[in-house]
């Protein structure tokens, strides 16, 4: 390489030892392009300098030209004068060491068989940060396949960052039905470090897959915060934008039941707990239907979140639980004061929803909840009423209850005493 010796500026004071000339030498490395067009003049210190921060003084070199020819490194051949080509492990001595200029020859990427693209995908889940790299210099174009795709989905960071230098378009959509990008993949599979690093070379936080879902909705359905947390740093989709059915991030991850994420979301990003997707129902109903207790005790407790909220049938999250057997749900409900007697748009009630559901244990306690009802009317001051008085008025109020349209089977009748004095407390 014309490593071409300029003169530093000597000063000529006392004489010039050969041995000590390379020390003197302010080392310049051109490199021309195939068309004789100069890209570059690097100083011996620059090299050092970038060798020094990369570890491979030609790879490095490489990557400074990536930014001048725009071509990534894989495609990129530095030869020698005499045509022979420069190895990435090459050391900065024999880098420094020729006295010829080197040519920069670019590569379009070779054809690539289907061998080959599963071969890169192959690498890519292996996490072979070697084979990845060996295959790139084919140089094999890394858009071929779904590489990027297979990284985020096995968290591979290192393999993500060479895809990309190599020129994997960042938010292309994959193969599978979802048309998901490489930041919804990570995102769902809980990458935080993949996430940051998708976001940070320019991936778009907003993409919609194919059924309307952002990474944000991805996340917050698989629980995870971290990565819920970093997705909305900075600029991105809305804390309320709804998804798939109209469902906002709260909606889904209070119907997945993840707590703390949910916590999150409100206390934190100020998620709006009243928000209806396009069944009309808040993330209390999803909570309710899909059995997530202690995110409805969050929600309602903590939230401010409407107990009665009605959906496009004019459901509660009480209707819901009874017509899903959530018996628990139901027991936390009906004490929280939601309204026992309300009928949906059909004109039933929640005892109607769970007899249709057939769970004896939500029947045998709605029916208790009606019955505790009544006592609760005809003692307006229950606190003054001794318990066992209040048992001994069970049988006739549950009888009262049957003839009022609740029909509960007899043995269903006995499994619900003992759930009666927790109504209150549950
Ligand atoms: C992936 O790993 C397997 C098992 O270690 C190995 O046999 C295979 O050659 C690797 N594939 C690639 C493409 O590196």
């Amino acid at each position: 390489m014309q490593l071409g010796l300029m003169d530093p500026g000597w000063t000529g004071s006392g004489l010039l030892d050969a041995s000590h000339l390379p020390l003197l030498r302010v080392l310049m490395l051109w490199v021309w392009k195939a068309s004789g067009e100069e890209l570059a003049s690097i100083s011996k210190a620059e090299l050092a300098q970038m060798a020094e921060e990369d570890g491979l003084p030609v790879r490095a070199m490489k990557r400074h030209l990536h930014q001048l020819c725009r071509q990534p490194r894989f495609r990129q051949r530095l030869l020698w004068a005499d045509g022979s080509e420069l190895t990435d492990n090459l050391d900065l001595d024999d880098l420094q060491a020729g006295l010829q200029d080197l040519q920069l020859v670019l590569l379009p990427c070779a054809e690539t068989s289907s061998e080959q693209i599963s071969e890169l995908a192959e690498a890519v889940r292996n996490d072979s940060v070697l084979d990845v790299e060996a295959i790139l210099h084919r140089p094999q174009d890394p858009d071929l396949g779904t590489a990027l795709h297979e990284a985020a989905v096995c968290g591979s960071l290192e393999v993500a960052a060479l895809l990309v230098e190599a020129g994997a378009s960042i938010d292309k959509e994959g193969w599978d039905p979802d048309g998901q990008t490489p930041l919804h993949l990570a995102s769902a599979h809980g990458h935080l470090d993949v996430v940051r690093f998708l976001v940070h070379a320019g991936a778009e936080k907003s993409m919609l897959e194919n059924q309307g879902q952002t990474p944000l909705h991805l996340a917050c359905s698989n629980g995870h915060l971290d990565v819920v947390r970093f997705l909305l740093l900075g600029e991105g989709p809305s804390i309320d934008m709804p998804g798939p059915d109209g469902n906002t991030p709260l909606h889904l991850a209070s119907a997945t039941g993840h707590l703390d994420e949910v916590r999150f979301l409100v206390l934190d990003a100020g998620a709006n707990v009243h928000v209806h997707n396009d069944d009309e129902e808040t993330p209390v109903h999803l909570a309710s239907s899909n059995g997530r207790l202690e995110v409805i005790r969050f929600l309602v407790k903590d939230a401010g979140a409407d107990i009665d909220a009605l959906n496009i049938k004019g459901r509660t999250p009480l209707h819901l639980a009874c017509a899903h057997g959530r018996f628990e749900i139901a027991r936390f409900l009906v004490a929280a004061r939601a309204d026992i007697d309300k009928k949906d748009d059909h004109r039933l009630t929640a005892l109607e929803h769970a007899s249709s559901c057939g769970n004896p244990a939500v029947v045998s306690f709605l029916v208790q909840a009606h019955v505790n009802k009544e006592v609760m009317t005809l003692y307006p001051s229950p606190c003054a009423i001794s318990r066992s008085m209040v048992r001994g008025r069970m049988q006739p109020l549950l009888q009262s209850a049957s003839v009022a349209g609740a029909r509960p089977e007899p043995r269903a009748c006995e499994t619900a005493i003992p759930t009666y004095l927790n109504v209150g407390d549950a």
